[in-house]
């Protein structure tokens, strides 16, 4: 067998393997989790039951463990992941300076604030009040924590806008890595509509925040 025809046939390696686990995790089941949750957050324009209905409360605990399990798993191996991808790389944005890269560094950018806001979150919103104060967040607590606590509200808009940069422009180089757009004009429309997504995910997160500032007057 020539040389060519061993590199054709010789077997993905781990780290290649990797790459494409860590970038499919992403979307399935973060990406949607990510939406679904935003989504559920919308529920505060409905009032305190409706919000606690939808994103507090599960059927049945192994439920709510499930749905943990479903969000916090993914998200800590794509972290990594990430993490590994970010300390591999150095941004050339001095030498370079189109838009593709600008997007390159704002990806890795959006992703070390995601991270800040997510460590708060989580512990803040998910694992404080059920391992300190008996259960999950009540509507009353968070919605006045957004309404009289500034750097609440600054870290929640600020992080909502970092997560739905990233998700959206995740979309985009997540469809060219696995090769679902390839042709220019392919490449046009799916920048429009990655434009749109941000737009439409930015649209939930800020509403879901606006809902519960209100609620918090
Ligand atoms: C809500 C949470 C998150 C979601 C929904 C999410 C989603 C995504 C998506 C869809 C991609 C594109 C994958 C691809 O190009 O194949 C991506 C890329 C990336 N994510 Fe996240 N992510 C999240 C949190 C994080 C966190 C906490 C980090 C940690 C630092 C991180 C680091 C990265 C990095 C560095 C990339 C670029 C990888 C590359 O192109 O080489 N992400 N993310």
């Amino acid at each position: 067998m020539s040389t060519a025809e061993a590199a054709l046939t010789k077997r993905p390696d781990a780290s290649f393997l990797r790459a494409r686990l860590g970038s499919l995790l992403a979307v399935v089941p973060l990406g949607v989790w990510t939406v679904a949750h935003l989504w559920h957050n919308l529920a505060a324009f409905r009032g305190a039951a409706a919000w606690q209905a939808e994103v507090t409360t599960h059927s049945h605990p192994i439920a709510f463990f499930a749905s943990s399990l479903v969000a916090l798993l993914p998200l800590g191996l794509h972290t990594i992941w990430g993490i590994g991808r970010i300390l591999s790389v150095r941004p050339n944005n001095t030498q370079y300076t189109f838009y593709g890269n600008l997007k390159y560094a704002l990806q890795r950018l959006s992703a070390i604030g995601v991270l800040g806001f997510l460590g708060a979150h989580i512990w803040k919103a998910f694992l404080d009040p059920r391992l300190n104060r008996g259960g999950p967040e009540p509507f009353a607590d968070i919605a006045r924590e957004m309404h009289h606590h500034g750097p609440t509200l600054v870290v929640y808009i600020l992080g909502v806008l970092g997560v739905a940069y990233h998700l959206a422009n995740g979309l985009q180089t997540f469809s060219m890595g696995w090769g679902v757009v390839s042709s220019r004009r392919a490449l046009k429309k799916l920048e429009a509509v990655v434009l749109l997504t941000f737009v439409i995910l930015l649209a939930m997160g800020w509403g879901a925040i606006y809902a519960l500032w209100s609620a918090g007057a």
